[in-house]
């Protein structure tokens, strides 16, 4: 498919995030031959950089994440799309010296994207510079703007925020990023369970148990100790990465993977998620700090001990909960759900246990107990499907155990892709399909606020767990006393 070139501006590009993903995401698409002809890119930053200063950054960031496929004449090529545009985004003449740039009609395309990698606090002050400078005037070419996470930082931040932007912008021109929709694994949860049609008739509450989804980090917060202070693991990554997963995986088919579908049946998944009372918050949610402790043989420091956190601090790094969805698929069925950092092990996994058999056929066999199906989605960094299975032991005595099924997602010799790069096509596309709609956002809020309010009057104790394990011990979270977080994808006997 053929699109129209587009500028990309970005705000924040001397950060972390364009460092780490967003040129070299940008690189990747040019080494794919997926960037129109045309297509410029336009770093916005506060540092008195030259553009030759630019350019060997850029090819730091780009070397960093190609290591051996780094390929000097494509460099060369995506090098002639690079502008760096010195500025500071407070002040006005940063938006006036950058609209005569733009305005340059014959280097740069009229399509703009504006991609805010900034803090949250100054995203309203931002449109509204650009909107001053008829920046979102679509006259000439469309224009969009991509904001990154945290949208608000409750609800009704969020919907203050919402409200200021919305001066500014159409909904079809915001596309709100979450960028665990961007990962090649979550895309294939809609299709192993829209396109295989044994799993539909099992999807439901007659057959499945409970679900687990787990996104375990072992790194700590590095240097994002200002940021991550003011927001703990629960707005971090369970108010929108863990939720987006939940709502996949357990929404209606939509009529089709057409944005509004897909988003309408997210929102209807969020919209029917039981409220939780404030004064039930423990039987449903769970938060702890880590202590130090050791990753991969390392010793590592408590998070009272990281930069800037203050020695009082209660911020959970990590956060766990219990989720029920009222609806006729789902009513009873509980969800689990848990992010840590410093934990034993990297991994983020959707773990789908279904039903005990009925045993009685076995009986007076040596079949004393069977392990339940269970459906392991892993998302990363090992990329599988697997389903368990119970068999027959080979020999003479009726015993069993358990097998898996594998479905894998992607061959050794099969590249794998960063999010940011489908997301940042898909911005050029013009498909909105994978970001997110206010709604969500908003109902996603609506779900975790009652705790986050919770937790912030209760200030004098937090719970912890050392550095490099498996987290606290929050087993009263569970429904059943059978059931119990699962960290493994490989068969586990209990
Ligand atoms: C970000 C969070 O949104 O997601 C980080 O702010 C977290 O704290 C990160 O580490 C995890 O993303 P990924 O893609 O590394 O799993």
């Amino acid at each position: 498919m053929n699109f129209d070139p587009c500028t990309y501006v970005i705000f924040g590009a001397t950060g972390n995030l364009s460092r780490t993903k967003l040129m070299p995401a940008l690189y990747h698409l040019d080494v794919a031959n997926r960037l129109p002809v045309g297509t410029c890119i336009v770093a916005i930053g506060r540092r008195p950089w030259d553009q030759e200063k630019w350019l060997s950054e850029v090819r730091e960031m780009v070397m960093a994440k190609t290591k051996d496929d780094f390929d000097e004449s494509i460099f060369k090529r995506f090098c002639a799309r690079l502008v760096y545009h010195q500025g500071d985004i407070v002040k006005p003449e940063c938006y006036s010296e950058l609209a005569a740039l733009l305005n340059n009609k014959n280097k740069f395309s009229h399509n703009i994207a504006f991609y805010l990698s900034i803090s949250p606090a100054d995203f309203g002050l931002v449109m509204e510079m650009l909107s001053n400078n008829q920046l979102f005037n679509e006259d000439l070419g469309w224009r969009r703007v991509i904001i990154e996470k945290p949208f608000g930082y409750d609800l009704d931040s969020a919907q203050a925020l919402q409200k200021r932007i919305s001066h500014y912008l159409t909904e079809e021109q915001i596309y709100r990023i979450d960028h665990y929709l961007g990962k090649g694994m979550v895309q294939n949860v809609l299709v192993f369970r829209f396109a295989n049609v044994m799993l539909e008739p099992l999807w439901n509450r007659n057959y499945i148990d409970h679900i687990q989804i787990t996104h375990s980090e072992e790194i700590g917060i590095d240097s994002r100790g200002d940021y991550y202070n003011g927001a703990g693991a629960m707005r971090d990554m369970l108010q929108s990465h863990l939720l987006q997963l939940l709502t996949l995986v357990t929404m209606e088919p939509p009529a089709s993977m057409e944005a509004e579908s897909l988003r309408d049946e997210k929102v209807k998944v969020l919209k029917s998620i039981r409220p939780i009372p404030k004064e039930a918050v423990h039987g449903y949610a769970f938060r702890a700090q880590y202590a130090s402790g050791h990753v991969q043989g390392e010793k590592v420091s408590g998070y009272l001990q990281e930069a800037n956190i203050p020695s009082n601090s209660v911020t959970e790094t990590y956060a766990s909960m219990k989720l029920y969805i009222d609806n006729w698929r789902w009513r009873g069925v509980p969800m689990y759900m848990r992010t840590g950092k410093r934990m034993a092990k990297a991994q983020s996994t959707i773990s789908i246990c279904f039903r005990h058999p009925p045993l009685q056929f076995f009986r007076d066999t040596h079949v004393q107990c069977m392990n339940q199906n269970w459906i392991l989605l892993g998302i990363q960094p090992e990329e599988c499907i697997r389903i368990e299975m119970t068999v027959k032991e080979p020999g003479l005595e009726m015993k069993t155990r358990t097998t898996s099924l594998d479905a894998s997602f992607r061959n050794d010799d099969e590249k794998a892709i960063d999010a940011y790069e489908d997301l940042l096509l898909d911005v050029l596309k013009g498909d909105r399909s994978l970001f997110l709609r206010f709604d969500e956002v908003e109902y996603a809020w609506r779900i975790v606020d009652p705790i986050l309010q919770t937790w912030a009057i209760e200030r004098d104790f937090i719970a912890t767990y050392p550095a490099g394990s498996w987290g606290p011990e929050d087993s009263r979270l569970f429904e059943k006393s059978a059931h119990f977080w699962r960290s493994s994808l490989t068969p586990e006997c209990k």
